[in-house]
């Protein structure tokens, strides 16, 4: 759904008038209240006039970004002059319903609106793969998913889909999309990467283009986050928040470019990896967040820290002033503190009073800050669009995200097995064949994702049964029950939620031991074999591979399974291109392309029905 954007004829005329001679217009304008408050004027001018009435308490606060669940008293917001809140992952309001999000949001806004000069407060979320966080809203496939449907389009569509959904919770801030280039599929987000190469990555950055919009003031615009600012993908081992031991052309080659892509989209902000370079802790990198980052691609948003990204400076809980001055002196605009923000306020004035952070940093970044909220429109309008409340889950949404599981599924496998006739007596089994949470995986409703009936969708088994008709669909999660009487068996196996560094896998990569019992029984039976292989990443199958009639990789796709089926019944001709090198062990990895390693399957590699 596109609403008529915000701007009225008349504003679209007042602003050119004022970008032609932004003091005549000025003149011009109606001269009421304060000029930052005129949104005729051009953002420079409201930026300087408002930076002159800010206390060095204002512009600290600015810089502050606290968890929504330490906000014990919302006086607190306007007290401590807080810049932004956040929720983080599964920090949701009671009843988790899209209203009682707009309400909070809401509630929080007219706290923030309370303080001395009226700063809106900016609000962020992980809205990764959909507005994830939100019972009833669309989940589409994640990045690794939308990564070989190679369509960047689409991405772009996706963007706009998951920022009107968004926005109709009012928030305005999306911390995605996660530009990172996995290098190893140990690390447990490799699914959040688009895939393991720079070019896959930076051509997605499309999805920025569909969250930002034209322009972030357009109504259903939300500011995007490429993250994490750098290297977190190319760790030594796939260790999560590790080190990345990479010369600086490597560094330059492999994961800057998808950066330097955001940057050249308008990108309004960028988040800094908890990992290492060389041994040096990314928040504290001078040389990469300001003389690269900021001068090098001229990345003009702000930039904010990871998650208590201040405290795992030291390695040690808490964080000190040593390393706030580290984090801010090498160009930090922003801190998700995001519990202890009045020490954090605290600390920041002592150093900038002692003169270890100079004032002139404190203003770049409020300066930085403050241009994204007059660009947002945040000061004209703070409070939720409820005109986008209504598109949360609907069925447009839903449509799109499952043209985007059908675009995602790579078929790896095929002896003929597919595609599934409608009239074939088909027995399903598998712990991933009827589970929502385990096909939308990590990112929802909670922080690590969990099995169950998590949040409305269809299951890669309903689809099955949309298509076939439930009579002649048996489904037994374990394989109990096969028998010769069966045309096919489908099974849906791989992994269960998981998020950051508890999808690590330092030791093997290989299916459960629920699924290969599940397997064991369907292979006995001598019914053809074909696996659905629901996962974040490739995994090793190469032992269980000769055993199987096809095999199609589903990624985690989400609340829309019934893509899933459209491809394994023919009613979409698969054409999905692995975004990784499938390995043929874990002991291969890390695996890449032109590496010069034989894997089981080459990056890129994807069957089709027929051409
Ligand atoms: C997490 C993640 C980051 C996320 C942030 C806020 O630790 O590293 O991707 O945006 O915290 O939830």
């Amino acid at each position: 759904m596109r609403l008529r954007p915000r701007r009225s004829a008349l504003t679209v005329f007042a602003a050119a008038l004022t970008l032609v001679s932004g003091v005549a217009a000025a003149s011009a304008a109606p001269a009421r209240g304060p000029a930052y408050l005129n949104p005729h004027l051009p953002v420079r001018l409201r930026v300087d006039d408002l930076m002159s009435r800010m206390s060095l308490d204002d512009k600290l606060g600015q810089m502050t970004q606290a968890e929504r669940s330490a906000i014990t008293d919302p006086a607190d917001i306007a007290t401590y002059r807080l810049g932004s809140l956040l929720s983080g992952g599964g920090s949701t309001p009671t009843p988790n319903t899209p209203t009682a999000w707009a309400d909070m949001y809401d509630g929080f806004q007219q706290a923030a609106l309370q303080s001395p000069l009226h700063i809106p407060v900016i609000y962020g979320i992980d809205a990764v793969h959909g507005h994830n966080n939100v019972v009833g809203a669309t989940i589409f496939p994640h990045n690794i998913g939308l990564g070989a449907t190679r369509d960047p389009a689409l991405a772009q569509r996706i963007g706009r889909a998951v920022a009107e959904e968004v926005s109709g919770t009012g928030i305005d801030w999306d911390f995605a999309p996660c530009l990172c280039v996995a290098r190893n599929d140990r690390w447990g987000r490799t699914y959040e990467s688009f895939g393991e190469t720079p070019e896959i990555a930076s051509s997605m950055t499309t999805l920025i283009t569909g969250l930002q919009g034209d322009s972030l003031s357009d109504s259903g615009s939300v500011l995007a986050t490429a993250k994490h600012y750098v290297g977190d993908g190319g760790t030594t081992g796939g260790v999560n928040e590790g080190n990345t031991e990479l010369t600086e052309d490597q560094l330059r080659a492999i994961h800057l470019p998808p950066f330097r892509a955001a940057v050249d989209r308008g990108v309004g902000s960028v988040m800094i990896s908890f990992s290492s370079w060389n041994g040096v802790k990314m928040h504290t990198n001078h040389y990469l967040i300001t003389d690269v980052l900021k001068k090098e691609l001229g990345f003009s948003g702000f930039v904010v820290t990871d998650w208590q990204g201040i405290d795992r400076i030291d390695g040690q809980p808490g964080f000190t002033t040593d390393e706030v001055d580290a984090a801010i002196n090498a160009g930090i605009d922003m801190v998700m503190v995001p519990y202890d923000f009045k020490k954090f306020i605290d600390t920041l004035r002592s150093e900038v009073q002692a003169g270890r952070i100079p004032l002139s940093r404190i203003d770049d970044a409020n300066r930085r800050i403050l241009t994204k909220k007059f660009e947002l429109g945040l000061f004209e309008h703070p409070l939720t669009d409820r005109r986008y409340t209504g598109t949360i889950g609907d069925a447009q949404h839903r449509a799109l995200a499952r043209q985007a599981v059908r675009e995602s599924q790579v078929l790896l496998k095929n002896d003929g097995a597919l595609p599934l006739s409608r009239h074939d007596k088909i027995f399903v089994a598998g712990k991933n064949a009827d589970d929502i949470g385990n096909q939308t995986g990590g990112w929802t409703i909670t922080w690590q994702g969990s099995s169950g009936p998590i949040t409305p969708g269809t299951t890669i088994l309903q689809g099955i049964q949309q298509k076939a008709g439930t009579d002649n669909v048996t489904y037994s999660k374990d394989g109990t029950g096969i028998n010769g009487d069966y045309d096919t068996a489908v099974a849906v196996v791989g992994e269960t939620p998981y998020a950051e560094g508890q999808g690590d896998r330092p030791n093997g990569m290989g299916l459960d031991a629920d699924d290969l019992a599940t397997l064991s029984r369907l292979k006995a039976s001598g019914v053809p074999v074909v696996v659905v292989l629901v996962s974040g990443r490739p995994l090793d199958i190469t032992q269980q591979l000769p055993d199987w009639n096809a095999l199609l990789e589903s990624w985690l796709p989400g609340t829309e399974g019934a893509g899933v089926a459209d491809v394994l019944f023919g009613d979409y001709n698969p054409t999905g291109k692995l975004p990784d090198t499938w390995p043929r062990s874990a002991s291969q990895e890390p695996i890449n392309v032109g590496d010069g390693q034989q894997g089981l399957f080459p990056f890129g590699f994807g069957l089709r029905y027929h051409r």
